[in-house]
C-alpha cells in the first residue's frame, strides 16, 4: 500500500446564509413585554461558551458527564449506526468534544456541522477535519430552527442527526414538535436521530445543576447583561442584578432569570427600560421529560423511538429515533 491509496476526506463550507433578525430589535421587544425576556441564544458570545464550557464541568451539572457515560457505555451500538456511507449531521456544531467521542467506535463517511455561528462553526470543522483526514467535512452556516435543505453532497447516503446535550430541552414542548418536525423533513424519511435528553427527577437534583456552589451559572447568566451592553450599547449594573433558577414542576423545566435588586432604569442603544424592584427577566427555560413523555413528543414530531441508552443513574437518556 502507498499512502496516495489512502482516502482522503473531502472540505467543504457551505454558507446558506441564514436571515439573522435584527438582534436589538428582538431584545428591545423581549424587555418591553409584560414579562421580560431574552432568547437563550444570546448567552453564547465568546465569554458565554467559556463559562458553559466552565458548566459540564461542575459537580452539581451532571448532564454532560452523564451523557458521555453513555456514549462511553454504548459506543459499539452507536458506532454501528453511524458506519459506513453514512451523513452524519450535528444540529449545533458548538463544541466537537461529543462528535470526536462518536468517532472512536463509528466511521461515517461524511460529517455536517450546522450553525449559525459562522466563525465557530469553521473553526471546529476544519479542527476535526485536520484531526480525521478520512473524514469529509461539510460545515453548514444555517439557522436549523428554520426549515433549510442539505447540500446534494448529502445524496443518496445514509443520514443520521445527531442532537447531544439536552439542547431540545430549550424548546418549549409545542416548539419542539415543530423543531423535530423540521427535523425530519431534512433529513428525510428513514433516516435516524440520535438525541439526548435529561430525565425528570429530584428538584433539587435538577435547581442545583442550575445554581451552583461556585456560582458560575449565575455569572453565566449575568453575563448575557455584559454581552447586551457590548454589543447593543446597554448600560446594565451587573450587580444590580441577580441569577435565580427555580424548577417549575407544573412545567417540568427549570427556569432562569435575572432579578432586579433595586428599581432601575437602564438604556439599551436609545431605548430606555424600566426595571421595578425584584422585576425579573426571564433568559432560560430548561424542560426535564419522562422517557413517556418524550416518546409522545417525538412521535408527535415524525419519529418513532428505535433505541434507548441511558447511564447507570438513569438521568439521562441518548435515545435513538427513526423519521416515520
Ligand atoms: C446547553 C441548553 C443544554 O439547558 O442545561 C446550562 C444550558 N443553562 N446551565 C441546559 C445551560 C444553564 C444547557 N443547554
Amino acid at each position: 500500500m502507498t499512502s496516495s491509496d489512502t482516502t482522503l476526506g473531502d472540505y467543504r463550507f457551505f454558507d446558506l446564509k441564514p436571515a439573522r433578525r435584527n438582534m436589538h430589535e428582538e431584545i428591545v421587544a423581549g424587555l418591553h413585554a409584560a414579562e421580560k425576556r431574552i432568547a437563550p441564544k444570546y448567552f453564547y458570545d465568546e465569554r458565554g461558551s467559556l463559562l458553559f464550557e466552565s458548566i459540564t464541568e461542575l459537580p452539581e451539572y451532571y448532564l454532560t458527564r452523564a451523557e458521555m457515560t453513555v456514549f462511553d457505555r454504548y459506543g459499539e451500538e452507536l458506532g454501528a449506526v453511524i458506519d459506513g456511507g453514512t451523513c452524519l449531521v450535528e444540529y449545533g456544531g458548538g463544541s466537537s468534544q461529543k462528535i470526536r467521542k462518536l468517532l472512536e467506535t463509528g466511521q461515517p463517511e461524511a460529517y455536517m456541522p450546522v450553525d449559525i455561528s459562522k466563525n465557530h462553526l469553521q473553526n471546529n470543522a476544519r479542527a476535526l477535519h485536520r484531526d480525521f483526514p478520512g473524514l469529509s467535512v461539510y460545515p453548514i452556516c444555517a439557522d436549523f430552527t428554520q426549515p433549510f435543505e442539505l447540500p446534494n453532497v448529502a445524496d443518496g447516503c445514509n443520514r443520521v442527526g445527531f442532537f447531544p446535550g439536552s439542547s431540545i430541552g430549550n424548546f418549549d414542548p409545542a416548539d419542539a414538535v415543530t423543531f423535530l418536525s423540521n427535523i425530519a423533513a431534512n433529513l428525510g424519511s428513514g433516516a435516524q436521530l440520535i438525541i439526548g435528553v435529561d430525565q425528570k427527577k429530584a428538584p433539587e437534583i435538577l435547581q442545583a445543576a442550575y445554581d451552583d456552589a461556585q456560582g458560575v451559572t449565575a455569572e453565566f447568566n449575568l453575563n448575557l447583561l455584559k454581552h447586551l451592553n457590548e454589543v447593543l450599547d446597554a448600560n446594565f449594573a451587573i450587580d444590580e442584578f441577580s441569577h435565580e433558577a427555580v424548577y417549575n414542576e407544573n412545567l417540568g423545566c427549570v427556569q432562569m432569570y435575572l432579578r432586579s435588586r433595586k428599581a432601575q432604569q437602564v438604556s439599551v442603544g436609545t431605548d430606555l427600560v424600566d426595571f421595578a424592584r425584584d422585576e425579573t427577566i426571564h433568559t432560560e427555560n430548561s424542560y426535564k421529560y419522562h422517557l413517556a413523555e418524550f416518546q409522545t413528543l417525538v412521535q408527535a414530531g415524525g419519529f418513532t423511538v428505535k433505541s434507548i441508552w441511558r447511564d447507570e443513574r438513569d438521568w439521562f437518556a441518548v435515545v435513538l429515533l427513526e423519521v416515520k
